[in-house]
């Protein structure tokens, strides 16, 4: 039986728990091959590489090396190194994953060479085009053969735009897949221990948005509150890249390496930084997936956003949208054990890459 080829594309940090546990599950599969395709938007090894290997994903069949630029530079060096693969080697099926740019690089160049895109995280909207994740979303959405999605909310925006109901199935969401695989590894990782941290009594706190991070009027304010919730209780900061150039060039870094309450850290490979969420008493964020794993794992979250993409973790889970003058007062409620218990949404079960194989075996019978 000849096999399916199927490109997965990864590219920055929060595709590759959404990747991995589909490249096991149709490695798995009889029926496709899967190849993958890294685009190279994230490249720090704790970005990119060392994430995957905690993933046990093999190296990518192709490395495109697009690297950092503005969102023209980053989307068009990706649509031109990606459009050459797929001419070479054209594959069956595209799947994009998440709202980053090369998603919807990706989408466009699987759309006009008319190879038919999947869209795995498809139908999140924030409603908020200043996001450069929410116009990658809809561009994606609106070009996808096959959108595949993690809770109701978003079958209902897809419906909404008028995409038809046989194109959408919901699956539910892979990230927790990648959790729950790796479950004992994060575990006993033990990462707080390393930094000194006592088990359930920190906060974790992740920041990347530029709305957050790329102006002084923003970033100083949040580094304030921060220096408030460090008397309450310590705090692990695991600053991106581009909050450590924020913090640089905004003259912070040294402010907050003072405060010897704050615990400012690089990045975190995969199984260790996860660990560190497992034990965490609170997480501050402005991530999107951490706002989901905050829900599946019952941890308080508050989202330093105005809006989320993901309001499931708002009306079901333990999220909620927070900004640096209600930080403070919110996190006197979780401290005080003053906080919603939150449930976790139907399907996010760690059996998202089952459905998925299944989804996508059907859709290519039905192509033929
Ligand atoms: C990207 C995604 C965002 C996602 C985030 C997760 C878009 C528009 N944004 O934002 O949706 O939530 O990834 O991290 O696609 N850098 C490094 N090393 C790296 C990667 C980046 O130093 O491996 C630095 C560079 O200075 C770069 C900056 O971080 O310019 C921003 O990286 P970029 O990929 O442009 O966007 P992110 O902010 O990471």
């Amino acid at each position: 039986m000849s096999t399916t080829k199927i490109h997965l594309i990864a590219a920055a940090r929060p595709n590759f728990m959404k990747v991995a546990p589909l490249y096991h599950a149709l490695a798995a599969s009889d029926w496709a091959d899967p190849v993958l395709v890294h685009t190279g938007q994230h490249y720090d090894r704790n970005m990119s590489d060392a994430i995957l290997e905690d993933l046990r994903v093999p190296e990518p069949d192709f490395h495109l090396g697009v690297g950092s630029g503005t969102h023209a530079e980053q989307t068009g060096g990706v649509m031109i190194a990606y459009e050459r693969v797929c001419m070479e080697h054209r594959p069956d099926w595209i799947v994009v994953v998440g709202d980053v740019n090369s998603t919807a690089a990706c989408a466009m160049v699987g759309a006009k060479l008319w190879i038919p895109v999947v869209h795995l995280e498809a139908g999140l909207r924030s409603r908020d085009r200043r996001m450069p994740e929410e116009i990658n979303r809809l561009v994606t959405d609106a070009i996808a053969d096959v959108l595949w999605t993690p809770s109701p909310d978003a079958d209902e925006n897809l419906l909404a735009e008028g995409v038809p109901a046989d194109k959408i199935d919901l699956i539910g969401n892979i990230m927790i897949d990648s959790f729950e695989m790796l479950r004992e590894g994060i575990q006993s990782a033990n990462t707080a221990a390393e930094f000194g941290l006592p088990p359930h009594d920190y906060a974790l706190v992740t920041l990347h948005r530029p709305s957050n991070v790329d102006a002084l009027e923003t970033l100083e304010p949040i580094v304030a509150a921060l220096e408030d919730a460090a008397v309450e209780l310590p705090v692990a900061f695991v600053a991106h890249p581009r909050t450590i150039n924020g913090l640089e060039k905004f003259g912070l870094t040294e402010r907050v390496e003072r405060n010897s309450a704050i615990h400012l850290l690089e990045p975190i490979p995969y199984k260790r930084f996860m660990s560190l969420v497992t034990t965490s008493r609170v997480v501050i964020t402005d991530s999107g997936g951490l706002q989901e794993e905050t829900t599946y794992l019952g941890i308080p979250c508050l989202t330093l956003r105005e809006n989320t993409e993901r309001p499931v973790t708002v009306t079901m889970g333990t999220n909620k949208l927070v900004d640096a003058a209600t930080l403070g007062e919110n996190l006197k409620a979780v401290l005080e054990g003053n906080w919603k218990q939150g449930e976790c949404p139907p399907l996010w079960d760690g059996k998202t890459a089952i459905r998925a194989v299944e989804s996508l075996q059907r859709y290519n019978d039905a192509r033929g």
